[in-house]
């Protein structure tokens, strides 16, 4: 049977991994796939740029078209970034009745919804398997292999840029810019590296976790976001002498009152798998109801990791393709017209607990007026340290745990905190979760 042919917008380290990947194991990918995978034709900006795959056999263009229109094209992989031209492609695609894998977060969370909806109407699949986590198969595993659960919570490492930033600056002492500029140059970060450190790319992959888990529409602009760019190296030293280590993660919880979505750094106990998971590795913890726990661990970003997931989603679209549509697992996870109207909370009624650094006078009664302040807004302390007085320094740091409180609470009580004439400057905050 003749290959399969595929369509590729984008030619840069996602598209050339999968280039490289189809072409190294074309033998076991027709095994397995029941058809050989060809890419035909290649939509790039510029065609002099020397590429990192083999493009003998491929029409290069600068013509989106002669990919999303043409004739020959069964698959369209959209590997180029971005959401307008993206999604204004990706809709021609669809209704030229192509198949498209993508592996851009950003279009799914923002137009996931109206970009499964043409699909559905016109017989055919949108795959997104790279679009979180890199290589990790984690929307599989959410889609399939979890179908039989509940899922109470996940709980993941899902910005590579910002776990390898992470772990050069609090564990190999480096620059934070000298980092992210390494994370650049190994292909990891986004077009735009504030999607990474701002929290924004996390962000984006979390809303897509929280509608396959929970059945949910995506709600990219319902997720509570910080980046990584506040925590300093003094924070992940004091963390450590307590037993945790600061993270960035994603969390989305179901709650009686709704679902939680929020991405921020926070203190994970040493001893959690998750806690140890460094550089560019991403990981997912999963809480279901019937399995409990899994975790799901692996590269988080890169060339051949993320065309990895491109390849497995390329394989399964070509085996589904003289499936009815009917019969193909639905894109969300659950049935289009069963998803879910859960609300999602507000910050303010998060429960957490909490990292406090805060500057303060060394002299008698300023830990009193600490915790009286503390228990006015009902806040139960866990562990509090007094670091030592620096030599020259004017003001001492206290590093004191909490037990969860309502993020509101926690608001009021720093901004009284910061009204002390003894509080010497702004208190650093950072979430702490026992992923228990
Ligand atoms: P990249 O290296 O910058 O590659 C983008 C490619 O798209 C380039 O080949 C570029 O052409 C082409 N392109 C961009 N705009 C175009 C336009 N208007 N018309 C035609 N071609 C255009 O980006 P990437 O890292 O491969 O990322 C691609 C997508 O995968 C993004 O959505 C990203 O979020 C996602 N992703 C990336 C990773 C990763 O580790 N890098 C992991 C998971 C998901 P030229 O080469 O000629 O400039
Ligand atoms: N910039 C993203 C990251 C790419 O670093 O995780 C993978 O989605």
């Amino acid at each position: 049977m003749e290959a399969v042919k595929v369509g590729v917008l984008g030619l840069g380290t996602v598209g050339s991994g999968v280039a490289n990947i189809l072409q190294r194991n074309a033998d076991e990918i027709a095994r397995r796939a029941g058809r050989g995978i060809r890419i035909s034709t290649a939509c790039v900006q510029d065609l002099k740029k020397q590429r990192a795959c083999d493009v003998t056999d491929v029409t290069l263009t600068t013509d989106p078209n002669q990919v999303v229109s043409n004739t020959d094209v069964e698959i369209v992989l959209e590997l180029m970034g971005g959401t307008d031209e993206a999604r204004e492609l990706v809709f021609k695609a669809l209704d030229h009745g192509k198949h498209v894998v993508t592996a851009n977060k950003a279009l799914i969370a923002f137009h996931g919804n109206e970009i499964f909806l043409r699909a559905q109407e016109k017989g055919v699949t949108v795959a997104f398997e790279a679009a979180v986590a890199g290589g990790i198969p984690i929307i599989k595993a959410l889609r399939e292999g979890l179908a039989a659960n509940s899922i109470r919570w996940l709980a993941g490492i899902i910005n590579g840029t910002g776990n390898f930033i992470l772990t050069e600056m609090c564990d190999k002492g480096r620059d934070f810019n000298e980092a992210l500029k390494e994370a650049q140059q190994l292909g990891y970060a986004e077009a735009d590296p504030t999607f990474d450190i701002q929290g924004t790319d996390a962000a984006h992959k979390l809303a897509i976790l929280a509608s396959v888990a929970f059945g949910v529409p995506l709600q990219f602009e319902k997720v509570y976001t910080e980046g990584i760019t506040e925590i300093s190296r003094m924070d992940a030293a004091y963390a450590s002498e307590l037993g945790y280590r600061i993270k960035h993660l994603g969390i989305a919880k179901r709650t009686p009152n709704g679902l939680e979505l929020r991405v921020h750094p926070a203190l994970i106990p040493h001893r959690r798998l998750i806690a140890n998971v460094d550089g560019v590795m991403n990981a997912v913890i999963v809480n279901a109801d019937a399995l409990g726990p899994s975790l799901y661990y692996g590269a988080g970003a890169g060339a051949e990791p993320t065309g990895s997931a491109v390849v497995a989603d390329l394989i399964d679209v070509v085996r589904a393709l003289t499936t009815d549509p009917e019969n193909r697992v639905p894109h969300l996870a659950f049935q289009p017209d069963a998803l879910s109207d859960i609300p999602v909370l507000p910050m303010d009624d998060v429960l957490t607990a909490y990292y406090l650094r805060i500057h303060v006078v060394d002299r008698p009664g300023v830990l009193a007026d600490v915790t009286r302040i503390f228990a006015v807004h009902a806040i139960s302390i866990e562990a509090i340290i007094q670091k030592e007085l620096q030599a020259g320094a004017t003001s001492v740091p206290i590093v004191i745990l909490t037990h969860q409180v309502n993020e509101q609470n926690m608001k009021r009580a720093i901004a009284e905190l910061e009204d002390l004439s003894t509080v010497t400057s702004r208190i650093t905050r950072i979430r702490l979760e026992t992923l228990s």
